[in-house]
């Protein structure tokens, strides 16, 4: 069956337009929506919102696929996005994917078996002053260290974090 917005998702995504001057300035809140929704940008959730907002397919691929926030396939129940930029990098970004490799048991780019985690490098999350900066799904997890990333991945695997 082919994807769609449901009435909910229509009067939602009307509150989103009104606040913008154009379909064109709503791309990116429209392919978050859609993102929410349907776990993760895949070409027909591009159509989908294409149609929507009634712009052409290539501009809304451009979008989506120059913004790495949007994903491209399915992701875990965790999606644990590391910034390696230069404040978090300095700040040893690069021991807490190593970390998140030794506890998770897979690269940037893959989801545990289970599901429950996806690990990706990004770049800068905006929270420089607090690298290095993990984000698991929307929440931000700040000043890391191996140690803390180590406890925030057993908190996760206990279900203890609203994330
Ligand atoms: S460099 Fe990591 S948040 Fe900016």
């Amino acid at each position: 069956m082919a994807l769609r917005f449901d009435e909910n998702d229509v009067k939602k995504l009307e509150e989103i337009r009104a606040k913008y001057p154009n379909n064109q300035a709503c791309t990116l809140p429209f392919l978050h929506y859609a993102q929410d929704k349907f776990g993760y940008v895949s070409m027909d959730v591009i159509k989908l919102v294409a149609q929507t907002l009634n712009l052409p397919v290539a501009h809304v691929l451009s979008v989506a696929t120059f913004y790495t926030m949007y994903n491209k396939k399915p992701v875990g129940k965790y999606h644990l996005q590391v910034c390696t930029n230069i404040s978090c990098s300095l700040l040893g970004a690069r021991r807490l994917v190593d970390k998140l490799q030794e506890l998770l048991g897979i690269k940037p780019g893959e989801t545990t078996e289970d599901g429950m985690f996806t690990l990706t490098e990004v770049e800068c999350l905006g929270s420089c002053g607090t690298a290095p900066v993990i984000q698991v799904n929307d929440k931000y997890f700040e000043n890391l260290d191996e140690k803390k990333v180590e406890e925030l991945i057993e908190s996760l695997r206990k279900g203890e974090l609203d994330v």
